[in-house]
């Protein structure tokens, strides 16, 4: 890692305070759009420690990141969720983590934040839509959760899945996936040290639209990997199945690596819009593995990326 990351920057060093404060009177002003989902007490300060692993880009603005998402569970249109994701309950939430682990039990959040060492990531995010972000999140490795809970030998893949509660969540009165959302990894990209499972963003607790209170995020794939609002994670022998990959196995793969020379069929990979640039912004060279291939790219060596996409 060293060298090739400033170690020693959080959000706050390169987003100008005022200019951040400022947004959010005018957010708020606005009728608290999207500060509704983070005001209160949860305006605490997280004080997540900086990482070595976060890129120097500038982050986002908070109102990009907060406003431009997807979550289906809460409707297609990219304002959707910030609009109906407060209908969504966190309160009491619960982790179950099963299977092939030593220590199978439900976690409430409490549990799960317990010993979690927290720290501002501040990853790029590249959506396979061929738009991106810059997010300052805050969260801890997936793998300190799983040595937490001992990993047997058998277990090869660690599926995850979203909440499904159709009450709450608007979006799933429409068939666009199948309910609940699934994602998973195989076990050595969970144990990377770039897995994260982030419970905030922007040093305060995670929205959620973003995904509250507990997603997962993966730098080097597409954001439809970054599965939110866990609330199982199960370690298994065989490679589970994920969503889009169900809805459409020819456009996306289990891998969903970044990756600009394999074109979705209907849009070339080849380069992204940055979320935030403007109308007239150009386009940005996808680089592959978004960035960071000199981390991730030896656990794909001898594989053809083109095939297993
Ligand atoms: N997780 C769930 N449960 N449902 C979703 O629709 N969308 C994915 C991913 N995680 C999605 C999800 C996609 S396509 C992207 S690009 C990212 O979330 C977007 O994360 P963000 O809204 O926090 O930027």
């Amino acid at each position: 890692m060293a060298g090739r990351w400033k170690n020693d920057l959080k959000w706050s060093d390169v987003t100008p305070k005022a200019a951040w404060l400022s947004r959010r009177q005018v957010m708020a002003g606005a009728g608290g759009l999207a500060l509704g989902a983070i005001a209160g007490p949860a305006l605490a300060k997280l004080g997540a420690a900086p990482s070595a692993y976060s890129t120097d880009e500038t982050p986002n603005s908070l109102e990009d990141v907060t406003t431009f998402n997807n979550y289906y569970e809460f409707g297609t249109g990219k304002e959707d969720p910030s609009r109906n994701a407060h209908l969504l309950n966190t309160e009491g939430w619960q982790v179950e983590i099963a299977g092939l682990v030593d220590k199978p039990g439900t976690w409430t959040m409490d549990d799960v934040l317990k010993g979690a060492a927290l720290e501002e990531r501040i990853y790029r995010l590249r959506c396979v839509e061929a738009w991106s972000m810059v997010v300052p999140w805050v969260g801890f490795e997936l793998a300190d959760l799983l040595a937490r809970v001992g990993v047997q030998p058998g277990a090869k893949y660690v599926a995850f899945q979203t909440a499904y509660r159709p009450d709450e969540m608007p979006g799933t009165r429409y068939p666009v996936l199948e309910w609940p959302y699934v994602e998973g990894l195989r076990l050595d990209e969970a144990m990377h040290p770039l897995t994260i499972l982030a419970t905030g963003l922007y040093d305060e607790p995670l929205p959620n639209q973003n995904g509250a209170p507990l997603r997962l995020v993966v730098p080097w794939k597409y954001g439809f990997k970054s599965i939110k609002s866990i609330m199982r994670i199960t370690l298994t022998d065989k490679e589970p199945p994920t969503s889009w990959n169900i809805a459409n196995a020819r456009e996306y793969g289990f891998y969903a690596n970044v990756n600009p020379q394999v074109s979705h069929p209907r849009w070339s990979q080849a380069t992204e819009r940055a979320i935030g640039g403007g109308l007239f912004a150009k386009r940005k060279d996808t680089v592959m593995f978004n960035g960071y291939g000199a981390d991730v790219a030896a656990m794909y060596a001898g594989m053809d990326l083109a095939r297993l996409y």
